[in-house]
């Protein structure tokens, strides 16, 4: 197969929601359709106490959850798919922010009784800002949930975002009938599902059937009709730039409208894209020349070893194992011979892949999230990936004065790493640690105490808003209140950490010539 071939058949998505919505659960339908696992509940066994290779640290395993993004590949219909998985659970990380620079598409599964919730919306937002295709996979309709139009509706008004069913549900929960397939006219029943029933252009049943005089099937054939009469058309466009999602309704559990929607996943997804340099060059995924950037990494895969992992996405070219790079950034050259894939329950060395393809590469601290790795004498930096604006806040210090060098050590490895954001207090110079999640001061405390061997104290500075601040020159010490404390960034750009909305309202009332700002 040619270069051009090989990219052509890749699909890498993400798959964003909150949790419980059935995230795991479609992940493992699909990956069944893919033959890449035998058996349901490999992804994560929850209560059987089998964990996925996800989930390697100890943190998650007493959790039960999965706290760092993996990966798994699987064919299906000819093309390879890659799906990257963020972390389900409350007290997810910037590492699930930044999973989704590395993806070309997104799925996103919604539980039809819950519609929008908190974490879907950050990490849509996330998706937005990069103008990927989102596709919508509204899940449980075997139980009782909002009605299809009220949940479009969530959809269009709380994300913005054009909304085209591709299919419709007769019923939902005891009365769950099936669902129209609205291109083809038929329906799927649900407990039926050899049963494929056909409609007319006009939604009439083409064979008779008892369903004909039911109320539900009715109630579905004129809202079709309403959205039918809407006359918005399947855009493409639209989709590929992320103004529109296809939403398909289904039940992940029951395996019911997967295999629909991995179909039309696979017909409008898109294949790997270009990405933008620093300088503003785009490297397209057909170069043949190997590119890629470093967007995640993962310490401790093994508890036996000291071993790093970094996820590289791949960006142009074929990367073969063995072959030598050159990390931009330092300019080092560096031979890669040690690289995996992973798949659901296993991660395997990876000898060959090309652009769309996420291998992992084993590190012993050559790389920081953010990296570019070039192949040929050519040298660029992909585009920075974006700073997440943290929510929560630590103050931390050491137990042991003694360990004072240990832990600035480990601190500055674990904000480099990107596994937790670093402050420091203006005048006593406490350092205050930010984070999008909780879970990311369990995760640092946790590495702080096996890798560096520092016990620390953890003092919640608690929920804060932090802007930026485009003038710092203008800032004066009259500003300084106990509602807002103001920090220095690790770079030493001035941040005021605020109590509440209502604080920064007031600030910005009270000096409006202070210009404030936030990142995503
Ligand atoms: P997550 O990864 O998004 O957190 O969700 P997950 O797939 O673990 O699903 C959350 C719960 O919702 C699970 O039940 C799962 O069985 C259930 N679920 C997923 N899809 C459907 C669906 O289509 N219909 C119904 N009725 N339930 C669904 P659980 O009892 O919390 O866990 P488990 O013991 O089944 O793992």
């Amino acid at each position: 197969m040619t270069l051009r071939e090989e990219v052509a058949i890749r699909k890498t998505f993400a798959i964003i929601s909150h949790p419980d919505a059935g995230k795991t659960t479609l992940t493992e339908k699909l990956l069944l359709f893919g033959g890449a696992i035998r058996e349901a509940g490999t992804v994560k066994g929850k209560k059987s106490g089998k964990f996925a290779t996800s989930d390697w640290m100890d943190v998650e395993k007493e959790r039960g959850i999965s706290v760092t993004s993996s990966v798994m590949q699987f064919d299906y219909d000819h093309y390879k798919i890659n799906i990257l998985d963020t972390p389900g659970h409350e007290d997810f990380s910037e590492d699930t922010y930044r999973t989704l620079m590395a993806v070309d598409s997104a799925v996103m599964v919604i539980d039809a009784a819950k519609g929008i919730e908190p974490q879907t919306l950050k990490l849509f937002k996330v998706c937005k800002m990069r103008g990927i295709p989102i596709f919508t996979f509204i899940n449980k309709l075997d139980r009782v949930g909002k009605e299809p139009f009220e949940l479009l509706e969530e959809i269009e008004k709380t994300l913005e975002i054009e909304t085209y069913p591709m299919n419709w549900p007769i019923g939902m929960g005891q009365s769950f009938f099936g669902i129209i397939d609205r291109k083809q006219r038929t329906i799927e029943p649900f407990r039926d599902e050899d049963n494929l029933l056909h409609l007319t252009d006009e939604y009439q049943l083409t064979e008779s059937h008892p369903i004909e005089s039911d109320s539900a099937f009715e109630a579905a054939i004129e809202e079709l009709m309403l959205v039918d009469e809407a006359g918005e058309s399947f855009d493409e466009d639209k989709l590929l730039k992320g103004d529109l999602t296809p939403v398909f309704f289904g039940s992940a559990l029951a395996n019911f409208g997967v295999r629909n929607f991995l179909n039309a996943y696979v017909d409008f997804a898109p294949m790997p894209g270009g990405r933008l340099t620093e300088e503003g060059d785009v490297i397209e995924p057909f170069e043949p020349d190997f590119s890629g950037f470093i967007f995640k990494i993962q310490a401790n895969m093994n508890p036996a070893h000291r071993d790093r992992i970094a996820f590289m996405r791949i960006v142009s070219g074929a990367f073969e194992r063995g072959m030598d790079v050159t990390l931009t950034r330092t300019g080092k050259k560096l031979k890669i011979s040690r690289s995996t894939s992973f798949m659901a329950d296993d991660t395997q060395t990876v000898n060959h892949a090309v652009s769309g393809d996420i291998i992992g590469l084993y590190d012993s601290g050559n790389y920081q999230i953010g990296d570019t790795l070039v192949g040929s004498s050519q040298k660029f930096s992909f585009e920075k990936l974006p700073q997440f604006t943290p929510e929560l806040f630590m103050k931390v210090s050491a137990k042991n004065v003694m360990k004072q060098k240990h832990f600035h050590k480990g601190i500055e490895q674990l904000v480099q790493e990107g596994a937790i954001q670093l402050y420091r207090t203006l005048y006593t110079n406490q350092i205050i640690l930010g984070a999008v999640g909780q879970l990311q001061f369990e995760v640092f405390e946790h590495r702080m105490n096996n890798e560096y061997n520092v016990d620390v104290i953890m003092e919640p500075v608690g929920k804060k808003i932090a802007r930026w601040i485009e003038n710092e020159e203008d800032i004066r010490d009259v500003m300084n209140s106990s509602r807002s404390i103001l920090v220095d960034d690790r770079f030493g750009n001035k941040v005021f950490l605020f109590e509440n909305e209502f604080a920064t309202r007031w600030f910005e009332d009270k000096f409006p010539d202070i210009k404030l700002y936030s990142l995503l």
